[in-house]
């Protein structure tokens, strides 16, 4: 389960891995009883430690392979601290999402108008569009709530990614449904809208989630890198009080696509949408931005900083890079209505 499968090219398409298989919701399917006690026994389980700082997609990986059901029911059987965060719906949207991101959200779904969904953002650095309004102090309380309850619950964790060691994945914990109607109602329209020319009709089907902590004892930075993504939400939880711990963007732009080595340059050039700069986050704050932006996590001087990240792609993990041509683009209604069973019900 999970995202860790081999990393190929094929022609303009990006295919990395995946695929995510699907962890229901903690509070639905409480009760595992073939074999019983699987808490208990996840809980005796010595999982590999995490030490590789790069190319660590398969560290450990038979160990993870080999526990797979059984931490899947392990998980099951813990339950969620707030059963809130584990199902997109109602009450998900009202307790977590801002009245702003619904608003706008509303207006395009309904009306066909982006604007307010535009102006959520601020482009920071070129290619780079943060806002404060999308998530509800709630949100980032109750998920740090419950990092500490999934970290507390002695339940072997895989690290999140092939470069950070320190970290929860979202999906495989039992969020992974309500994240992904989260994706379908907002985080992929906001993307398609925000990147017209990589979000197309089935770019970003899929999701991965994680959080990342960094702090003196653990992870302090992270290298220079892409994600296995199309576009990338990377929202800051807190808690407050870190120092240092910035976002550095690089130049990523090229002209045309320049498939060698490990060089893969896609975007356009500069302020036209992939250029250098750093951010600063603050608790709140959410970053979308293309997975092929290259990024830098710079080192955290003191304190942590946690945040969770969702990577988008397309199905069995393909990233696409190819730009659609403007005619190809999806239209403000096709970006709001590509699902009805999970639209905002505001
Ligand atoms: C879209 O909404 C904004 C206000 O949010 C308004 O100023 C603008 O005129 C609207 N555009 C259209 C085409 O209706
Ligand atoms: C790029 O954007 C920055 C601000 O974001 C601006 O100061 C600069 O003039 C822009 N450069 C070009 C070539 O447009």
């Amino acid at each position: 389960m999970g995202l860790w499968v081999s990393k190929g090219i094929l022609a303009t398409w990006v295919v990395w891995s995946s695929i995510v298989v699907g962890v229901n919701s903690g509070a639905s399917s409480r009760a595992s009883k073939n074999p019983p006690f699987a808490l208990e026994a996840a809980r005796e389980l010595v999982a590999p430690k995490p030490t590789l700082r790069e190319k660590a997609e398969f560290e450990g990986g038979g160990f993870w392979e080999e526990h797979d059901d059984l931490l899947t029911r392990a998980w099951q059987e813990l339950g969620p601290r707030h059963g809130d965060l584990y199902k997109y719906g109602h009450t998900f949207e009202k307790r977590y999402l801002s009245k702003a991101l619904r608003r706008a959200a509303r207006d395009a779904r309904e009306g066909g108008n982006e604007t307010s969904a535009r102006d959520l953002f601020k482009e920071v650095v070129p290619g780079v569009f943060a806002s404060e309004e999308l998530f509800t102090q709630e949100f980032l309380n109750d998920l740090l709530e419950e990092l500490e309850h999934v970290q507390g619950s002695g339940i072997p964790m895989r690290r999140p990614n092939g470069m950070n060691r320190y970290g929860v994945i979202l999906d495989h914990v039992g969020l992974e449904s309500s994240i992904q109607g989260l994706v379908e109602a907002s985080v992929r329209p906001l993307a398609s809208m925000l990147f017209p020319e990589l979000v197309g009709v089935e770019d970003a089907d899929e999701h991965f989630a994680f959080t990342v902590q960094y702090d003196t004892a653990g992870d302090t930075e992270l290298a220079k890198h892409g994600d296995a993504s199309v576009v990338t939400l990377n929202l800051c939880l807190g808690r407050p009080g870190w120092t240092g711990g910035d976002l550095r963007f690089f130049e990523s732009g090229g002209s045309g696509f320049h498939v060698g080595s490990s060089v893969f340059k896609a975007l356009p050039r500069g302020n036209a949408s992939a250029g250098s700069g750093d951010l600063s986050f603050r608790p709140g704050l959410a970053v979308l931005h293309r997975g092929q932006h290259k990024h830098q996590a710079l080192p955290l001087v003191d304190g942590v900083r946690t945040n969770a990240i969702v990577w988008l792609m397309g199905k069995h993990g393909v990233v696409r890079v190819a730009p659609y041509a403007e005619h190809e683009q999806l239209s403000v209604y096709e970006r709001w209505h590509r699902t009805s069973a999970n639209a905002l019900e505001l």
